[in-house]
């Protein structure tokens, strides 16, 4: 079942139902806005559970951060790099994949 909620992310995601779990996650929102919905989601996704982030090498700036949004992404790498809840790898095809799977 797919269930579309139209709203801001960080609202969407306070707003779940308790309970709700995720096995598989994509985050591919608003850049700045991706380390607070890791820690919102984080909880509820399952051990073993994937959450997978788009662009995460920002067409190859975050090796030379340009703006906010470099920045933001070169942060959450190096937090997904040594955050011990997870293992993580950031995949160099398309835009940057950060996989993530929940220990
Ligand atoms: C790159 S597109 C996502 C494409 C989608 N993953 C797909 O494959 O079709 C980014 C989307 O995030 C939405 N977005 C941006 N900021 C958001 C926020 N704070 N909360 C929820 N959605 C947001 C935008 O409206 C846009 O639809």
């Amino acid at each position: 079942m797919i269930q579309l909620r139209l709203a801001p992310a960080s609202q969407t995601l306070a707003e779940l139902e308790p309970g709700r779990t995720f096995d598989f996650v994509f985050i591919d929102a608003d850049k700045e806005g991706y380390d607070g919905y890791y820690e919102q989601v984080l909880p509820r996704v399952v051990r073993g559970g994937l959450i997978v982030f788009d662009n995460m090498l920002s067409h190859g700036r975050v090796v030379d951060p340009q703006n906010d949004r470099d920045r933001a992404l070169d942060a959450l790498n190096r937090k997904l790099a040594r955050d011990s809840r997870v293992e993580s790898v950031l995949l160099p095809i398309a835009d940057g994949l950060n996989f993530c799977r929940k220990k």
